[in-house]
């Protein structure tokens, strides 16, 4: 099938039209006179539809629906929230392969990331439905008499997920069917690069929701950061605003949160480094690196970005490296043998191109790449060829990120020096070393080793499961999302005293009146 087929084809597997709505609240509200967003697949930069957005009318109708859904749904059994997420993941199941198509034709990732994109949304959406039944709430003991103390996790309200381009739809599922089963009602701003993946979501989930007569738990409100995200962070009525994007947009968004002491999660840059000793399995880190710096064309925040080797196998590595890359198919994210697919769009290659131009001019040496790939017939599209330049630590340009696939090598000599390097940069997100020794293995893992929020050994910097808690330190802006406790972040505790006896015992011995 080719482009225009396989669109039709999935966008009537979905039941999407190509003039649609992105605004859902227990209804697709459309809005004809309002902002569209027109979005067009970077595989060759052709349109895939027109998703109208939200303009302020809808934006509070957005609002007052999803907080009069949450009288209802918080007050359900946290079972049986549990079991309509089941269901969604369920459905999604059944779904996965057009969704992550649409997944790959908006965003241009290969079909197997499409695909897997879905699958970590399947598998994020069981983890959820577990915690319905599963998650802790400590008892401690009460210095007075006859009394019981304990504490509870409430629902927070309605709550704002603001997700970006590169994972258009699994983060907001690690967000919202969280957030669901603690008995919140989630509002999600998509990324105004990919509404339709957005769109598709909530239809599926909304039809799910819907049979089973439950209220608008997951709605959407499509439109720009600068509007509906704004808004959104200075909205009082929204007490948690998750957001996941440049470190840039995520100060501002914590800013403002904070000035009305709402609580924001943020999920911001990465500039991920792997470390590779004298000790490694080179063979292991080459596909290591290789993953890290080139899944999704290095538009991930996990992606690697730096790369950095030991002294004695520093040639020997690179020239390893290059090899690989000039054998990485780079094209049509639809076709089986494509790797690396195009990146976002026009912006993101000129990005490309400016971070290379700047690695130049500080001293980079370009090693392999720095160039447009044309693939026949998609030579509208924004494919980069994946890069390496030899660089030093001192380089600007090696502590910014870049979402294109440029890997920066540098070298070291003492496992110390290249901790140094590894952590001099302002983000903090994922980190790996590539060493079968077990002491340099345990250094990276102290507290003099890497200072990120997730931290790998033998394996990459990218794709991290979604038991663990993801997110990270510095400017990565600390959120924890998915597995582990992050949970907590969209839950209210709660402390509870009770007196079960006929006397007012006081805490701290205190005595009052007679
Ligand atoms: C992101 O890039 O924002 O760890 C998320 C990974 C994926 C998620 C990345 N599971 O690479």
């Amino acid at each position: 099938m080719n482009f225009t087929e396989t669109k039709r084809a999935v966008l009537h597997a979905l039941g999407i039209e190509e003039e649609c709505s992105g605004v859902y609240a227990g209804e697709w509200r459309a809005a004809p006179d309002g902002p569209v967003i027109e979005t067009r697949s970077p595989i060759n930069d052709k349109r895939l539809a027109q998703v109208q957005s939200a303009r302020s009318e809808e934006y509070e109708w957005v609002l007052s629906r999803s907080r009069a859904a949450l009288a209802e749904w918080s007050m359900l059994p946290a079972p049986e929230r549990a079991g309509a997420v089941t269901c969604v993941a369920n459905e999604l199941e059944r779904r996965k392969r057009e969704l992550g198509l649409l997944i790959s034709l908006e965003t241009g990732k290969p079909r197997a990331e499409g695909q897997g994109e879905v699958q970590e949304m399947i598998d994020l959406g069981r983890y959820a439905a577990g915690l319905g039944r599963g998650r802790q709430g400590g008892v401690f003991p009460s210095e007075r008499r006859l009394h019981r103390m304990f504490e509870q996790w409430q629902p927070l309200g309605a709550v704002a997920v603001i997700t970006s381009f590169n994972f258009p739809a699994a983060v907001w599922s690690w967000n919202a069917f969280i957030a669901a089963v603690m008995g919140d009602t989630v509002i999600w701003k998509p990324s105004s690069r990919t509404p339709l993946t957005a769109v598709a979501c909530i239809k599926i989930v909304a039809e799910v929701m819907e049979s089973r007569g439950l209220p608008p738990v997951f709605s959407l409100l499509c439109g720009s950061g600068s509007g509906i995200g704004d808004r959104m962070a200075n909205d009082r009525r929204l007490p948690l605003v998750s957001f996941t994007g440049s470190v840039r947009s995520g100060r501002g968004v914590a800013a403002a949160v904070a000035r009305r002491l709402g609580r924001s999660l943020l999920e911001l840059g990465g500039n991920n480094a792997a470390v590779v000793t004298e000790r490694a399995d080179l063979a292991l880190a080459l596909k290591g690196v290789a993953f890290g710096a080139l899944a999704t064309a290095g538009q991930r925040c996990t992606s690697t970005r730096r790369l950095i080797v030991q002294e004695g196998i520093y040639q020997r590595f690179l020239a390893s490296l290059t090899d690989l890359y000039k054998t990485i198919s780079i094209g049509n994210p639809l076709e089986d043998k494509t790797l690396v697919g195009p990146l976002i769009d026009a912006e993101a290659l000129k990005a490309y191109f400016a971070g290379i131009r700047e690695a130049r001019s500080q001293g980079g040496r370009v090693v392999y790449g720095a160039g447009k790939f044309e693939p026949p017939g998609l030579e509208e599209g924004f494919y980069a060829v994946p890069t390496l330049v030899e660089a030093e630590p001192s380089m600007p340009v090696v502590s910014e990120e870049t979402f294109a696939p440029i890997l920066y090598v540098m070298r070291y000599q003492t496992l110390d020096e290249a901790c140094a390097i590894h952590n001099a940069v302002p983000q903090g997100l994922s980190s790996s070393i590539f060493t079968t020794d077990l002491r340099e293995a345990e250094y990276f893992l102290s507290h003099r080793g890497s200072d990120c929020g997730l931290v790998n050994v033998n394996t990459s910097t990218a794709g991290a499961e979604i038991g663990g808690a993801f997110g990270g330190e510095k400017d990565t802006g600390g959120g924890r999302e998915s597995g582990s406790d992050a949970w907590r972040a969209y839950a209210r505790r709660q402390t509870v005293t009770i007196n079960y006896g006929n006397e007012m015992p006081l805490a701290q011995g205190i005595r009052f009146g007679a």
